[in-house]
């Protein structure tokens, strides 16, 4: 079964370190989401995903994990967790943690143990070969560092060994089976977690590289389906309102196949996500379809989220974001009418769309030197800017012991500035959640079909439900007539549209929701 809560939800993602530090230490902290709140309520958000916040070494934002059952000394501790979800609760607001399945901290209990010579209960918790002059061909791996006689592999960074859940294709005699006791205590071991953030208040989980788990998996990575299918039964018998989002961007493995009740659309380069809102590095200029005048084509994305939506609708959702962690920001190339456009599109698709903090704002992508294994990702990570107090109201450290520089441009977009401002993106971003929570056919179920993709896509009409959606990303006037637009009429526009005797009439870079009258 699937949460009903996820059919009217708009996901608010949020990077920890970066978005309020309550207490002058230079990093965000729970307590700074708890006092944000309001804000999220205000914003229309009603979830929250939030980057790991556990006991970690740092080497990769917290994505390496060294105690998955405690906090983090610098966000606060379990308590302000469990508090955090009782005040979000209070206000209608879910909240999902990250969950780190891969991988840990190379600093993590279990790995240390798993590196002694000796054998032990975790030796096999980890993917090791049998001889520190073994690697594993083509997979990235460790050796001659520790006692024990094994090279061990990598799941991402160096500081990140992979958890073993066995090999499917196994070519090798130290290659665990799935089903093998050390596989299947190492699935143990992750539900234990979830049970113990779940008991104690959480609704879900954002899944970290969900595809990674078994290794030489089959094309459709059914042996890793398997396991998330696995772990779905244990939510919908003991967690019915529990969410998992996978870190896939393949609807039909993660959520026909593993269960997922959501997956996000990633950045993957040459998807149909990309040719929206980042297709920037296509040779010859942009082409992002909602970059005014770039010729981007809808078709693209057409061509790509279509099999995808009709494989997965009704089993579960695919999520579009306006951008995460780990990429750079839409402002990086789209101006603040090109993201008004890209927001609503994103907010009246099916599905269950996530903002990335700051975005609402259009909080820019910053050249920033790199911090905790962020590089290039590091961007797009720096702190919230609330208001023109010092650091932009993110922590009244000093500028230079804050966790990343804040934006020091004179015009550095605010909360505050733009709140009581009709025009601006935060304003727009507020109108279109309410819009969104107030149609059920602009929801996660409501049917989806195209309408228009002529001219490729300058306008694009498509359906929800009972309603028509038409964006106009050009700088051009355009005139659709169409039997399906008669005695209609505009519920809500960007730049004022008209429907007369069936012909819409839109100017450049517009955008309308039509409904029956
Ligand atoms: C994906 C996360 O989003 C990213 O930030 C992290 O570095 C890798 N997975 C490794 O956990
Ligand atoms: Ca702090």
């Amino acid at each position: 079964m699937t949460p009903e809560w996820l059919k009217d939800t708009v996901f608010y993602e949020i990077y920890p370190q970066s978005f309020l530090d309550t207490n002058a230490d230079g990093i965000g902290d729970l307590e700074g989401i708890i006092r944000r709140l309001d804000y999220i309520k205000d914003l229309g958000c009603n979830a929250l995903w939030i980057n790991p916040c556990f006991e970690s070494p740092f080497m990769d934002a917290g994505y390496d994990v060294s105690d998955y059952k405690k906090v983090a000394e610098r966000y606060g501790t379990n308590d302000d967790l469990i508090r955090l979800f009782r005040e979000a609760h209070a206000r209608g607001i879910r909240v999902l943690l990250d969950l780190v399945p891969g991988h840990t901290s190379d600093r993590h209990p279990w790995f240390t143990e798993s590196c002694k010579a000796e054998p032990n209960e975790y030796s096999g918790r980890y993917v090791w070969t049998d001889g520190a002059f073994k690697g594993i061909g083509g997979h990235p791996y460790i050796s001659g560092m520790k006692e024990r006689a094994g090279a061990y592999m990598l799941n991402f960074f160096a500081s990140q060994p992979a958890l073993n859940y066995g090999w499917l294709d196994r070519t090798e005699s130290w290659m665990s089976a799935t089903d093998s006791p050390e596989a299947l205590s190492t699935r143990e071991a992750m539900k234990d977690v979830m049970r113990f953030w779940l008991d104690r208040g959480c609704d879900g989980f954002r899944v970290d590289m969900a595809d990674s788990l078994v290794k030489n998996d089959d094309a459709d990575k059914h042996a890793t389906a398997a396991i998330w299918r696995d772990v779905r039964n244990m939510l919908d018998s003991d967690y019915p309102e529990a969410a998992l989002v996978s870190e896939w961007s393949s609807p039909f493995q993660a959520i026909c196949l593993g269960g997922f009740h959501m997956d996000f659309y990633l950045d993957h380069h040459g998807n149909g996500y990309n040719t929206l809102l980042r297709d920037w590095e296509t040779e010859g200029g942009d082409h992002s379809y909602f970059k005014k005048d770039s010729g981007g084509d809808i078709g693209r994305f057409l061509s790509d989220y279509l099999p995808k939506y009709e494989a997965s609708r009704g089993l579960g959702y695919i999520s579009m974001f306006t951008c995460n962690h780990d990429t750079p920001r839409p402002s990086y190339s789209l101006s603040t009418d090109e993201l008004k456009l890209a927001y609503a599109f994103i907010l009246t698709m099916p599905g269950v769309p996530f903002i990335y903090y700051g975005d609402e704002i259009g909080m820019r992508y910053l050249d920033v030197p790199t911090k905790e294994g962020g590089y290039q990702r590091t961007g797009s990570r720096t702190p919230m800017q609330w208001d023109n107090s010092i650091n932009h109201g993110f922590s009244e450290a000093t500028p230079d012991d804050i966790y990343l520089p804040t934006d020091n441009s004179e015009n550095a977009p605010t909360v505050e500035a733009q709140s009581g401002d009709p025009g601006s993106l935060l304003s727009e971003t507020r109108r279109l959640t309410a819009l969104r929570h107030s149609l059920e056919d602009l929801q996660a179920d409501a049917p989806f079909s195209v309408i228009s993709a002529e001219n490729c896509g300058y306008p694009f009409l498509y359906s929800r439900g009972s309603l028509i959606v038409a964006v106009n990303p050009s700088s051009s006037d355009v005139r659709v007539q169409s039997v399906e637009l008669a005695g209609r009429k505009i519920v809500y526009s960007i730049r004022s549209c008209s429907v007369e005797d069936g012909v819409l009439s839109m100017p450049g870079q517009s955008f309308a929701v039509i409904s029956v009258t």
